[in-house]
């Protein structure tokens, strides 16, 4: 352990005794090192800066070959710049600072939110998360079926135990999915559970109602040990239904319980629909300037430093260029609009489906809608995808035994009656086979 990181475990110790209990031991182990890019951003700006490893013209600007400038035409040159050259290990400060107003429209100034770090896509702030918070043993609460991916991250990468309990009862949304799975587990054991909503698979976001069941349940998990809560927002905003609040849980939860740490996981993927881009992002439930917040980020970047070197600079401008257009709010309320019309398509198609073959489960936002096969249906949910492979010219998605899951997000709005009318005969045609 070097000094650094026991001033960061001190510092966090001292802000949140249960946020210190949640780090795994690889996560109390790392501290940013005072090396490289920490000496360079302690000389960025000064006359003469011989610190770091990239070829610029001894002014800041970089030596760039004209074929790369060329594709980044578009930008001013002071971003085409900042696009070429080597991003802070933390993110460019000014999309860091524009993504946390970005993340905090409709909240209180009053809620604490650290200044979010750039990661490279949310897959990355998982990982970061996970490297934190997993480790051997650590158990992660998620609800059943659940993006496959969370298993690599946190069981496959660093020993955790996924612990699932359905995220449906009696064909319901079940908010109380956490405590459900985690209720075998001895008291005082510190534990992590993953809040993905809207919900990939499930394209679900919960009522009012709901979200007061998850946040009281989450409560009675933190009573009987710490316990972090990783906001999945991946879909943050894709909601389709007047009455669905629209916020991340995270707002909910900061101040619901003192061993309770929320911890927001977002991103420009889905939410500016720039999947290629990478851009995410990883937030803490503190103010920018707290100690605990720069422990975190100390510890994050090591991680980053450890494993990328530093986030892309290229795509960060660009998500920068976007937040800064003052057009992105109603640009992204337009891709929410082309969604809900795909989705009102949707819903009305599987109103009509035969329930011996399929059981849609509720869907109200996201980009999914996930449906159960229904008792007609012997064969698997893979079987059913192959069928429709080979003899519907139709893909899907088959999750575990009994779900197959439709991207709606990626199917024309006026094909999709025609995919429910090839899904449903393909599952008679398997089911009665
Ligand atoms: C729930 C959820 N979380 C995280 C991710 C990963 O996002 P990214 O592509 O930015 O790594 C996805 C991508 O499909 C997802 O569905």
């Amino acid at each position: 352990m070097t000094d650094l990181a026991q001033a960061a475990n001190d510092a966090i110790r001292s802000a949140s005794p249960a946020l210190y209990d949640l780090l795994s031991p690889l996560g109390r182990r790392v501290a940013f090192p005072p090396d490289i890019p920490f000496q360079a951003a302690e000389a960025r700006g000064r006359e003469l800066n011989g610190t770091i490893g990239q070829i610029t013209d001894g002014r800041g600007g970089a030596v760039a070959l004209p074929s790369l400038v060329s594709a980044l035409d578009g930008l001013p040159p002071e971003r085409r710049n900042r696009a070429l050259l080597y991003s802070p290990v933390e993110g460019l400060p000014e999309l860091r600072a524009a993504w946390r107003a970005w993340q905090r429209r409709g909240q209180s100034a009053a809620r604490p939110s650290s200044l979010p770090l750039v990661t490279v896509g949310l897959t990355h702030g998982l990982a970061l998360a996970a490297d934190l918070f997993g480790g051997e043993g650590r158990a992660v609460a998620v609800p059943s079926p659940f993006w496959g991916n969370y298993r690599q991250t946190f069981a496959t990468r660093t020993g955790a135990r996924m612990l699932s309990s359905p995220a449906y009862r009696n064909g319901r949304f079940d908010p109380l999915f956490a405590v459900r799975a985690l209720a075998d587990e001895p008291d005082g054991e510190p534990a992590v559970a993953i809040l993905n909503l809207p919900s990939n698979p499930g394209g679900y976001s919960p009522t009012p109602e709901e979200r007061g069941e998850i946040r009281a349940g989450l409560v009675r998990i933190a009573e009987r040990r710490p316990l972090v809560v990783l906001c999945d927002d991946a879909y943050a905003g894709l909601v389709f239904e007047p009455d669905i609040p629209r916020h991340s849980m995270f707002w909910d939860l900061l101040d619901a319980h003192p061993s309770l740490l929320p911890v927001k996981i977002d991103g420009a993927t889905k939410e500016l629909s720039f999947f290629g881009g990478r851009v995410g992002f990883l937030t803490f439930p503190f103010e920018p300037e707290s100690a605990a917040a720069r422990a975190l980020e100390s510890k994050v970047k090591c991680l980053v430093r450890a494993g990328l070197g530093s986030p892309v600079a290229t795509s960060q401008v660009v998500v920068l260029a976007a937040l800064e257009s003052g057009r992105a709010e109603a640009e992204v309320e337009e891709a929410r609009q082309l969604l809900e019309a795909r989705y009102r398509v949707l819903r009305e198609a599987l109103d009509g489906v035969d329930r011996d073959l399929l059981q849609p489960r509720p869907f109200n936002s996201g980009c999914f809608a996930l449906i159960e096969l229904g008792p007609a249906v012997v064969a698997s949910a893979d079987a059913l995808r192959r069928h429709l492979l080979e003899r519907h010219d139709t893909g899907l998605t088959s999750i575990g035994e009994r779900h197959v899951r439709i991207a709606f997000c990626s199917v024309e709005q006026r094909a999709l009656p025609e995919l429910v009318r090839r899904l449903e005969v393909g599952a008679s045609e398997v089911g009665s086979s």
